[in-house]
């Protein structure tokens, strides 16, 4: 019996659920009947936006050997997830869609399998479909892999067919994890989520040794010993088994309260002095936002929520912010949008907390004439103007597939977002592989989207970060009735700050409540006014009720409301719905 360790590399839809299912109806140990749609994802939201977030590994037994199976997300925000996932593996299948053909965040992920020495099998997937081109995908696959097209299999998830030769090629193609059970034990984390009433719970690949439920324990990295209370496996659910050895993935429940003390690609290691395995690298967190909550009173809830998502979620980070305007809050790290965009679903659905969530923003570096280096994604924390040397921006190395005749409109695309051409490859006569600089904080907000747009969704991207590269940046402040509204501040370029100006005072004009008084609308750049907007008053009858000639009391009444309205332009109370802040901010 050997042990053959594999995950899928796939394109979001292109069926990787779909074919665990099948692989899981044909070797897994599940009971008849316990089989659910989608084993693999099991969180609600995934389900509901069918994608694959968070990695589920399973045990699958076929022909005497023993098979894992590891999941991988789909989406670029988790891709470093997925080099984790990569470490745990000798071999992958590269799972294309014979309806839609290679897609970029496939191929960044293959490069990343290729250079940790992976066992590849391509594998052509929905060909049952109506719309699946076939050759086409195959000679696609056998491109990017340097394979012949006869090495590639072709599959339908859905209908089962093929999948028993998918089975047979993995044991075939794919080298058995060696088994050095007498060495000292190391095993990778690849996962560690937290469980309520257990602790953290490690999902691991074992490397070297034995490891049992007597046995501590130390997380190399954080240098912390934990005893190790319970070993398993997946079958996808877990199950204990006596002993997990190397080339075994499983899981271990350690008696650990914090996630962050076994961190997802650290070692685990019977002695603290022993080698850690290669490839631990901290999640940084790229995009930041802030969270306020609606309510000023749901301060310490709102805490409580992100500490409980922490505990699953080690890539999320935050810390405590103040705001004159939104109340106590906090300046949370993501590893991307949609990484954002899951953090506040799941506090709106789990903690019945829905927070006010400031516009996205990328990390930048000041260097200050007094030899200082800051960094920071909060306008708040912009310097002033006259102290600072010169300003950074983190760059991104994009890669976009799209049929050619889109391509112009991809340019367009890219020119718009700061972009600049690196260079052009051949898929085949209609499609390419495009490769572009573009700054961060050009792709997060909604670069996606546009692409999907112009491409009528054939379009696909990638990004990895790359360095920073000077740009001179400013802070835009937005002022309403002469005070400027904090959380609509952002840094930009330069170049950009007065186009951004006028259109944020016009989107502005557009969806703010009118007020009692007429509201300027004004853009800033430090201190300067560069564009304005008055959005006219709203003119309340309040002489309606009086019927008849009374003059005296009319102008009053009139008098009164003036007055009114300039205590409150004074105090420049202007009430902004939460619901426009992130509507104003996206750029489009
Ligand atoms: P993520 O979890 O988002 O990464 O997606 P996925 O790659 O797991 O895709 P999933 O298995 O959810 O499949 C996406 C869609 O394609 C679903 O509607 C499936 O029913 C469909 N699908 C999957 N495999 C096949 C297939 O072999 N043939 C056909 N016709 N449809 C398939």
């Amino acid at each position: 019996m050997s042990k053959f360790n594999f995950c899928i590399i796939a394109h979001i839809d292109h069926g990787k659920s779909t074919l665990a299912d099948r692989l899981i109806d044909r070797a897994g140990k599940i009971k008849h009947g316990q089989m659910k749609e989608q084993m693999l994802d099991s969180m609600d939201l995934e389900r509901e936006r069918g994608i694959t977030i968070k990695l589920a590994p399973i045990n699958l037994q076929y022909k005497n050997h023993d098979l894992n199976l590891i999941d991988t997300p789909g989406h670029v925000d988790f891709q470093y997830e997925v080099g984790r996932s990569l470490a745990a593996c000798e071999g992958a299948i590269l799972l294309v869609d014979a309806t839609s053909g290679v897609q970029a965040q496939t191929l960044s992920v293959l490069d990343a399998a290729k250079k940790q020495g992976l066992t590849i099998i391509g594998a052509v997937n929905k060909i049952d479909s109506d719309r699946a081109d076939v050759p086409s995908a195959v000679a696609e696959i056998a491109k990017i892999l340097e394979q012949d097209e006869s090495d590639i299999l072709k599959l339908s998830a859905k209908t089962g067919e093929g999948v028993d030769n998918l089975l047979d090629t993995i044991i075939e193609r794919i080298p058995p994890a060696t088994e050095n059970s007498n060495e000292e034990a190391r095993v990778l984390v690849f996962d560690s989520v937290y469980d309520s009433y257990r602790g953290v719970v490690a999902f691991v690949r074992v490397v070297s040794g034995t490891i049992n439920n007597k046995n501590s324990l130390y997380a190399l990295a954080s240098h912390t010993k934990t005893d190790i209370s319970e070993v398993g496996k997946f079958l996808p659910q877990r199950e204990a088994v006596s002993e997990l050895s190397a080339g075994d993935i499983g899981y271990l429940v350690t008696q650990l309260k914090d996630i962050r003390k076994v961190r997802v690609g650290d070692t685990l290691a019977t002695n603290l002095e022993a080698q850690a395995l290669p490839g631990y690298n901290p999640a940084i967190p790229m995009v930041f936002a802030s969270f306020f909550p609606a309510d000023r009173t749901e301060t310490a809830n709102l805490r409580e929520s992100l500490e409980k998502l922490s505990m699953n979620d080690a890539a999320l980070t935050f810390q405590g912010v103040a705001h004159p305007a939104l109340g106590s809050g906090f300046r949370c790290g993501f590893l991307g949008v949609l990484h954002l965009d899951i953090v506040r679903e799941r506090l709106i659905r789990e903690f019945s907390i829905e927070p006010i969530v400031t516009p996205p923003t990328v990390e930048y570096k000041i260097d200050l004439n007094s030899g200082e280096t800051l960094r920071i994604s909060n306008a708040i924390d912009f310097p002033d103007q006259s102290s600072i040397k010169a300003t950074f921006e983190p760059m991104s190395e994009v890669e976009i597939i799209a049929p050619s005749q889109y391509m112009g409109a991809v340019f367009e695309l890219v020119d718009k977002h700061r972009g600049e051409f690196i260079k052009t490859e051949y898929l085949n006569s209609e499609r390419s592989i495009n490769f572009f600089q573009i700054p961060l904080a050009e792709l997060i907000l909604t670069f996606h989207d546009e692409l999907k747009s112009v491409t009528s969704g054939f379009g696909s991207m990638s990004y990895k970060i790359t360095e920073f590269a000077e740009e001179p940046l400013v802070r835009l402040d937005i002022m309403l009735a002469g005070d400027i509204v904090t959380p609509l501040s952002q840094i930009v370029p330069d170049k950009k700050a007065e186009s951004l100006g006028r259109q944020l005072t016009s989107k502005l004009k557009e969806k703010l409540p009118m007020q009692n008084f007429a509201l300027p609308i004004q853009a800033a750049i430090s201190g300067k006014v560069v564009a304005r907007e008055t959005l006219s008053a709203m003119r309340k009858d309040v002489t309606a009720k009086l019927y008849g000639g009374d003059v005296t009391r009319k102008r009053k009444l009139l008098e009164k409301q003036k007055k009114g309205k300039k205590r409150m332009a004074e105090s420049g109370s202007v009430h902004v719905p939460p619901s426009v802040y992130m509507d104003i901010l996206k750029r489009d």
